[in-house]
């Protein structure tokens, strides 16, 4: 016996409801797969990406570690990233952080966690290399919100700099990345104004978006 029967019985509704809106949905999903988007968001689960921009399974694909974090050195992370340019060609990335992050709290605390602390430190980092946008007037929380947009203009920005994304640029595939934070007490998505087609647009568009981010 299951020790999960709660989440099996939803699971049944679910195909049930689906199957009944839609007959052919599983059959023709379990074929292909040519979602446009991908996703690179945190693991919080208050945060559901298909949920939260009202995509079906097969529309969006999906990365989420805790902070949406994006490094050369992440194997799984590049793996995704490859994937989903080279062989799903998907058009659009985007790196989705959201306010109230527990991830950007905790790094922006220096709160010890245990192992994760190493993970954070990725966050540390973005805080550093913008420690002119913070001062001893703001709240912690308007501090917390201004590296949880920091951290996601930068994840985007590691995001570009990828040999990923670049030979994919080199190449004229159509790609943008966007950078995105969203507000949980709301559930609406703001969009930072990071949107990227090409490499010749980063610095200008970068600028852009951290004067808006300081100017917030
Ligand atoms: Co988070």
């Amino acid at each position: 016996m299951s020790s999960l029967p709660e989440l099996l019985r939803k699971n049944k509704e679910w195909s049930e409801g689906v199957r009944k809106r839609d007959p052919g949905f599983f059959d023709r999903l379990s074929h292909q797969q040519a979602p446009r988007y991908l996703w690179i968001g945190c693991s919080d689960s208050r945060v559901p990406a298909n949920e939260i921009v009202g995509l079906m399974p097969g529309e969006l694909f999906v990365h989420r570690n805790v902070g949406n974090i994006v490094v050369p050195s992440d194997l799984n992370c590049l793996a995704v990233l490859q994937y989903a340019v080279d062989v799903l060609r998907v058009e659009h990335i985007i790196v989705v952080g959201h306010y109230g992050c527990g991830g950007v709290e905790a790094a922006w605390k220096k709160s010890p966690l245990g192992l994760i602390d190493n993970w954070l430190r990725h966050v540390q980092d973005v805080a550093s290399r913008h420690h002119q946008l913070f001062s001893r007037s703001m709240t912690e929380q308007q501090s917390t919100d201004r590296l949880g947009e920091l951290n996601v203009l930068e994840q985007a920005a590691n995001v570009c700099r990828t040999t990923i994304v670049q030979e994919a640029w080199h190449r004229g595939q159509p790609l943008s990345v966007h950078g995105w934070i969203y507000r949980l007490q709301n559930g609406l998505v703001h969009d930072l104004g990071f949107t990227i087609a090409r490499d010749s647009e980063f610095v200008s568009m970068y600028d852009r978006a951290l004067r808006a981010i300081a100017e917030s």
